[in-house]
């Protein structure tokens, strides 16, 4: 039973459902191991076809068609669907059935988490709570009633706003909810417990007042805090940037411990990972606020990218995520530092999605065929998803891109839309045809872009030749060109820009839409060789190619303007040292270049986020995409010499900054958090050092740190260093924090993160893993095989062992989260033979041994 061979749902194949449900009534009488659920709905035939609603796991207790009871002729069932032949064009449709939440481990559909009801439906979660047209074209206005013991389960939420509410006999109550906006199954949702609320209230431009609340676990309610600040922001920030305005008298957000994603947008009861929401000074890292703002906006902005517009159908997925998770790029943007933002968010797309696309998992941000819905919830629908909108606003401009939003709220509210419908608005906003910028969405793999120039004294002229191309992808051999917005300047190496015809403040954007293009920049007579600055804030999601030396990258990174590539400049030196480390493993690292980048660290302490930055080099996970085969383990040691060498050349100015004191007293902002981020960075470096003089150094820090920040950074820079201190901060650490789950996932991760297979599996078997856990999970699992390569790859095979038995373990009860975990095996092919051949039999191994289809579609897609 439990190895399914996905079948593939095809974009082509779409129908419209031929019935309207304009209304449901949902009643559930809430137990934890038997709930009863009776729906009914009222349903009008749009055309001709059969009444089929999904419907997995249940048990029918009634089915009743106008009132009358269907007897087992009328019907036919099987494990996955609901059929009636026949039936009325139209009329009232019941069901009664009964499910098991405390036995829902996969934690899809209606479940228990901290001995509390809740819910989790997209994609497909609804059809294991009742049966429905589970799709998201079936939009319908939800009506909902529970009840349940009242001392349990005191607090009753669902969609929407809130109606009647009573006791009932046997220490009963019950609780309505209506839901005046029609929505699809996937945005439905229920919480039912005992919780903490921390409340506000919010007026929105239209003077219309809202009642807010974060529900979380009992105790904790100063934790919610910061999420509420940030939902108030999200809220306000929607109303200025895009004239939007929340659309209900009440939104709630609740807190579980128990969550496969980050969050979930259900209209008007957004249902959150507590990693997410809960922070306060002492238990919080930087990051964690950070992450509790901008997840806490993307839900929010979801109301209208997503529910007020939402998908026609799962292909259409990055019509609301990409989107949306621009919309949320752009918000931490606004409320913190643009170009640290951006740094950021490139890191994360090029070592995620760049490492998807190029791998046996790649596949287009509008794919033409899925072999399990949740594996959809790619690094490519949500980041790529997400630079493509950008790189739309650089091509059509801020401008028109504004009015092509307006138009698209205007026409589009209330549907379930596609891809042609959005692009549709930019057309018209724009007057241009763009029917060649939505190949990016058809077209899986990163486009390389060659750029070459060459100057001609004489003539003044500077030609550049820019070629694209786009390896081929696993079923995408073929690729067409793409129109690439290029943000480009000339830089005249005295820190600002030449003038040239049509470079309006020696800037333009340059679009590549063909395989090759010539562009020739005239200067004015006897103008000195300007330095080309290209792709400037990352406008597109591309490799640029430029066969420039070390010489002229630095002076390209001393004449930069731009920050974003004054700090890729040192990437792609960074970048090419370790690669020639890594050949020649008897020289010494470049001290010219370790010397500019110390300079510039120097030079731009003002603004300690964006130095932070500059000291970090780029990852391992980056940098296996540039090699095949990789040897991971030469890499890190490659990486971990020219740290070392940064390092010493830092270390005066690491005593200084860390004698300085941390920001007191503490708050989550941009300010201080940069503080923090540079005194990090140092706590790093002082690690990379790696004597037993830098672990005393950090053990004394740890004892100090005044925040969880500085703490947690100690103790990552500690885990590598074998000492004395180091067993006794792992101790300490967790002596202090063994009460708090979300801080216990952190004293895993860095473990795992930054320690040997034999780590991972030692913490695998502690009394406080808990494979029911996501989170806990992840903080071993994915901590250590999607941030410590090295390790994971080594090649005795260790680490993939014990990352393979997790995921065994893993899947037989929630089949999405060892999906997930699973796709740390995908560069698996670029390995050195030895790790190579382990990776496959791991990946084998699995597969024979059999897995869920969730899981198995990526171990097939994988091995492929
Ligand atoms: N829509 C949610 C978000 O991005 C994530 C839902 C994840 N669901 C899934 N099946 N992977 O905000
Ligand atoms: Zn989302």
């Amino acid at each position: 039973m439990r190895t399914d061979t996905p079948v593939s749902v095809k974009l082509e194949n779409y129908t419209p459902y031929p019935f309207a449900i304009d209304n449901v009534s949902l009643d559930f009488s809430l137990e934890p191991e038997a709930t009863r659920v009776r729906t009914r709905m009222q349903v009008r035939r749009l055309g001709p076809g059969e009444f089929v609603l999904d419907g997995v796991g249940l048990l029918l207790n009634s089915i009743k068609l106008n009132g009358d009871e269907l007897s087992l002729e009328d019907y036919e069932r099987d494990d996955e669907t609901l059929r009636l032949r026949s039936v009325p064009d139209a009329f009232t449709f019941e069901t009664e059935v009964v499910i098991n939440p405390a036995a829902n481990t996969a934690l899809s559909g209606l479940y228990i988490s901290g001995g509390r009801f809740c819910s989790q439906c997209e994609a497909t979660g609804f059809r294991h709570i009742t049966f429905w047209p589970d799709r998201p074209d079936v939009m319908s206005r939800f009506h909902v009633r529970m009840d349940a013991d009242k001392a349990r389960y005191p607090i009753l939420l669902s969609n929407g706003t809130p109606g009647d509410s009573g006791d009932l006999p046997d220490g009963r109550h019950y609780a309505e909810w209506d839901d005046p906006h029609p929505k699809p199954s996937y945005l439905f949702a229920l919480c039912a417990g005992d919780y903490d609320v921390w409340r506000d209230s919010f007026t929105t431009m239209n003077g219309d007042h809202v009642d807010l609340g974060v529900y979380v676990d009992k105790g904790q309610a100063d934790r919610a805090q910061w999420a509420m600040e940030s939902l108030k922001a999200s809220m306000k920030w929607d109303e200025e940037r895009f004239g939007r305005a929340y659309d209900l008298g009440v939104f709630n957000i609740v807190a579980v411990r128990d969550f496969n994603f980050g969050a979930m947008e259900n209209k008007g009861l957004n249902i959150f990972n507590s990693a997410y929401v809960l922070a306060n000074p002492e238990s919080a890292t930087d990051a964690d606020f950070e992450a509790i703002e901008s997840i806490v906006g993307h839900e929010y902005f979801h109301n209208w990218t997503g529910n007020r517009i939402t998908c026609r159908d799962w292909f259409q997925l990055c019509l609301k995520e990409g989107l949306t998770v621009f919309r949320d790029q752009e918000f931490s943007s606004d409320l913190r530092s643009r170009p640290v933002q951006r740094i950021k968010d490139v890191m994360r797309l090029r070592g995620r999605q760049f490492a998807e696309d190029a791998g046996p998992l790649a596949h287009p941000v509008r794919p033409q065929s899925y072999g399990s819905i949740d594996n959809l919830y790619t690094a490519t629908v949500y980041e790529k998803g997400a630079e493509l909108i950008r790189a739309l606003t650089v091509l059509i401009g801020d401008e028109a891109f504004n009015r092509g939003m307006q138009i698209y709220f205007d026409e589009f509210d209330g549907t379930a839309s596609t891809i042609e419908d959005f692009y549709s608005c930019f057309e018209k906003a724009s007057g241009r045809d763009l029917s060649q910028f939505r190949i990016w969405y058809a077209q899986a793999g990163t486009p390389e872009v060659t750029v070459d120039e060459s100057w001609d004294e004489k003539k003044s002229t500077l030609t550049i030749k820019l070629t694209q191309k786009t390896p081929a992808t696993p079923k995408q051999s073929e690729k067409k060109p793409v129109p690439i917005p290029l943000r480009a300047a000339l830089l005249d190496g005295r820190g600002g820009h030449c003038t040239a015809d049509g470079w309006e403040n020696g800037e333009t954007v340059i679009i590549l839409d063909e395989a090759k293009k010539k562009v020739e920049v005239k200067l004015p007579e006897g103008a000195a060789r300007p330095l080309l600055s290209i792709n400037r804030e990352f406008s597109a999601p591309v490799r640029i190619k430029r066969d420039l030396g070390t010489a002229q990258l630095l002076e390209l990174a001393s004449a930069e303007t731009d920050p974003f590539n004054i700090w890729d400049n040192f990437q792609t030196l960074s970048k090419t040292e370790i690669f020639r480390l890594l050949d020649d493993p008897q020289s010494p690292p470049d001290a010219e270049l370790v010397r500019a980048i110390a300079d510039a660290v120097r030079h731009n302490e003002s603004d300690p986020a964006f130095a932070a930055l500059l000291t970090a080099l780029p990852e391992i996970g980056e940098l296996f995409q540039e090699r095949e085969p990789v040897d991971p383990t030469g890499l890190n040691e490659a990486r971990k010499r020219l740290r070392h060498a940064l390092a010493e050349t830092l270390m005066v100015d690491a005593s200084r900054i860390l004698s300085e004191p941390t920001p007191t007293p503490f708050a989550p902002n941009a300010e201080q958090a940069g503080i923090r981020a540079l005194r990090t960075a140092m706590i790093g470096l002082t690690g990379a050092l790696g004597t037993q003089d830098a672990a005393r150094q950090l053990k004394s820090l740890f004892d100090q740190a005044a925040n969880m920040t500085e703490k947690l950074a100690c103790l990552r820079s500690l885990i590598p260093i074998e000492s004395m201190e180091r067993d006794e901060a792992i101790e300490a650490f967790y002596a202090d924090w063994k009460d708090n789950p979300l801080v216990i996932d952190k004293w895993f991760a860095v473990q795992a993160g930054q320690g040997k297979a034999a780590d991972a599996e030692r913490l695998s078997q502690h009394p406080d893993f808990d494979l029911s856990n996501p989170n806990r999970v992840r903080s071993v699992a994915a901590a250590f095989a999607m941030t410590n390569l090295a390790e994971f790859h080594a090649p005795d095979g260790s680490g993939h062992k014990v990352i393979g038995d997790i995921i065994e373990e893993a899947d037989k009860r929630n089949p999405a989260l060892a999906a997930r975990l699973l796709t740390s095996f995908e560069q698996w092919k670029k390995l050195e033979p030895v790790a190579k051949a382990s990776a496959k039999a791991t990946l084998e191994r699995l597969r024979d041994g059999g897995l869920s289809k969730n899981a198995m579609d990526i171990v097939a897609r994988a091995l492929d």
